[in-house]
């Protein structure tokens, strides 16, 4: 078998044999021109009235599979926005392979088809050049991904897909065993555990492309089942774990897009990320910084700033610059719903023109007006969007609300890309809901080693060795280095409030494998889908998975989950309740 080729002016004067479908006929009255589509792209077709398969020509409809003999030409007109646009095939033969159903929707790049139709349909869906694209790119990863670790002698190991649950903190999906009635394996979250194995076994340097899969409310970027590539490695520090997950990125980068990426990447700590951008995966493609004003209005007499500050609250601002003119009241009041889904009780504005205008304009002294121009260095018509409340509120509120306005005022740019690692994560994040702190990542993440005491009395302040690597911002990717030493991993699990019996139950065979000669050892994972996304400029991580599911988790094509036979619950000694 020979590669695919890619005609073009060239290649006039060559004979050509093509498979592929009718992507379009027009019937000129006479001349008929095809456009015939396969994974090159699309070439058109020329058939004569004088061919001897003219009628078969005539006959031909959308998604008809043929196959062509002929010579390429130079076309007359030519379409320069195609790359096969300066020729077209001088058909000699014209075989129609097979026909197709009346399709449900034109396969088009730019199809108005509604995307649940599209996904019943993923197999022609997937058929529009703009998808197939995609998977090339996701090819190139994995291939890139491969070559890259070969090349550093890590091997390629694959972990188990029916196993113990593992600890992401999402829901596992659960199979019934009918061997052993009554149990279940869970599919797991990440090999995270498996991983870490393979470090006691000896094995130093571990790779895998692997199928994740979590039970968790779904997003744009977010599948029940996706890929990561999955890393791990012995005696390392998080800088070697660091080095060589930005050295996969920049090959990928530069072998995809052509793009040199500047080693070593930018690096924040989470806090600074937290403060700045009110988000622990900033996106640095533009700047409206979160300030702090708290100081500013510390002997403020409105109320409920006052109140603010009286309960150990902040009140924090976002400058959106030159753009005051363009928020009406009823803007304003949009974006004032829009926070408050993040839990914020208002959002307060000041207008900067010749006159200070705004929903606090009234209420805050002349010279609180004045201190705050001073301190957020306003400029004429800048539009100061004020939160203030609970620290983590007031950030994640206005964390979201820049990066609302950013797209909503156009001010990203779609050709940049912005990468940064997140570092010095706190180990834990306390849960208002669980009343108790959890792990901010997994339970196996090392802490700092001047914190390991704080596992046990200043959770609050315990950082851990774990890093995020962000891009656009998304999360691309996160790991650490992983606790070794099982006293520590005792204390960890002890901060988390595990029991004795929880710990034996859940991780058992874990801590156990501790007290075999563990190396000390660290990783991370990429996520293959949410690359894929940012390196072919989808915001829709479906377009990047080849059968995806929907945001409520099902496969409309083949219509799953679905219900079962009533031998198969029995086999498994399952019953469905009906309620
Ligand atoms: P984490 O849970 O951060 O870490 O996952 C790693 C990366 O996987 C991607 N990802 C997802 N992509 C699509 N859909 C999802 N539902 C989804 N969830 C996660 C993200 C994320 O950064 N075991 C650890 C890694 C480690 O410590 O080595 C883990 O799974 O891009």
């Amino acid at each position: 078998m020979e590669k695919y080729k890619y005609y073009n002016i060239n290649n006039v004067g060559e004979a050509v044999n093509i498979n592929g479908w009718v992507s379009k006929v027009r019937n000129l009255g006479g001349l008929i021109f095809i456009d015939l589509r396969n994974r090159t792209g699309i070439i058109q077709v020329v058939v004569r009235p004088e061919n001897a398969f003219y009628d078969i020509a005539c006959s031909l409809r959308n998604e008809y599979v043929i196959n062509v003999t002929g010579t390429i030409t130079e076309r007359e007109s030519k379409n320069l926005n195609l790359a096969t646009g300066e020729i077209e095939v001088e058909a000699e033969t014209l075989t129609l392979i097979n026909k197709s159903k009346e399709i449900p929707f034109l396969i088009t790049d730019d199809t108005t088809a509604l995307e649940d139709t599209r996904l019943k349909y993923r197999y022609l869906d997937l058929r529009r050049e703009t998808l197939q694209d995609k998977f090339v790119i996701r090819n190139k990863i994995t291939h890139i991904t491969r070559n890259y670790f070969n090349n550093l002698d890590f091997l390629e190991i694959e972990t188990p897909i029916l196993c113990k649950s593992t600890p992401e903190g999402a829901r596992d999906y659960l199979v019934p065993s009918r061997v052993n009635k009554g149990k279940f394996y869970a599919l797991p979250q990440s090999p995270q555990i498996f991983k870490q194995l393979l470090m006691v076994s000896g094995f130093e340097r571990y790779f895998q492309i692997a199928k994740c899969f979590r039970d968790e409310d779904l997003r744009a970027d977010r599948q029940p089942e996706f890929t990561q590539i999955d890393v791990e490695m012995s005696f390392v520090t998080e800088e070697d774990v660091i080095s060589i997950g930005e050295g996969l990125v920049a090959s990928i980068f530069k072998e995809v897009k052509g793009i040199d990426l500047e080693l070593p990447l930018m690096r924040m700590k989470y806090n600074v990320a937290i403060e700045k951008y009110g988000s622990d995966k900033p996106d640095l493609r533009f700047g409206m910084e979160i300030n702090d004003i708290t100081e500013v209005l510390e002997n403020t007499e409105f109320t409920v700033f006052k109140n603010v500050i009286e309960n150990n609250g902040i009140i924090n601002a976002i400058v959106v610059k030159d753009a005051a003119n363009n928020f009406s009241r009823k803007d304003l009041d949009k974006l004032t719903d829009y926070v408050k889904t993040y839990k914020a009780t208002g959002l307060a504005y000041l207008k900067y023109n010749e006159e200070i205008t705004g929903s606090v304009a009234k209420v805050l002294s002349e010279i609180e007006l004045m201190n705050i121009k001073s301190k957020l260095d306003i400029q004429k018509n800048d539009l100061v969007l004020i939160v203030s409340g609970d620290y983590k509120v007031v950030k994640a509120s206005l964390g979201a609300l820049r990066c609302k306005i950013a797209r909503d005022l156009n001010l990203i740019n779609k050709d940049e890309y912005k990468l940064l690692w997140v570092v010095d994560f706190p180990s834990f994040e306390w849960s208002d809901e669980e009343g108790r702190f959890m792990a901010c990542h997994h339970p196996f993440t090392a802490p700092k080693d001047s914190d390991v005491e704080k596992l046990i009395n200043d959770k609050a302040n315990c950082y851990s060795k774990a890093y995020d690597i962000v891009i656009n911002g998304y999360e691309a990717g996160g790991g650490s280095i992983r606790i070794h030493d099982e006293n520590v991993q005792e204390m960890m699990f002890k901060a988390l409030e595990l029991t004795e019996d929880e710990i034996e139950n859940k991780f058992g065979f874990f801590v156990d494998a501790l007290k075999y000669g563990c190396p000390p050892h660290g990783g991370f994972a990429m996520g293959l889908d949410r690359l894929t996304m940012l390196l072919s400029g989808t915001e829709n991580i479906r377009d990047v998975i080849a059968f995806p599911k929907t945001a409520s988790a099902s496969d409309l094509m083949c219509e799953c989950p679905n219900v079962v036979d009533e031998k198969q619950l029995e086999e498994l000694n399952l019953k469905v309740s009906k309620n």
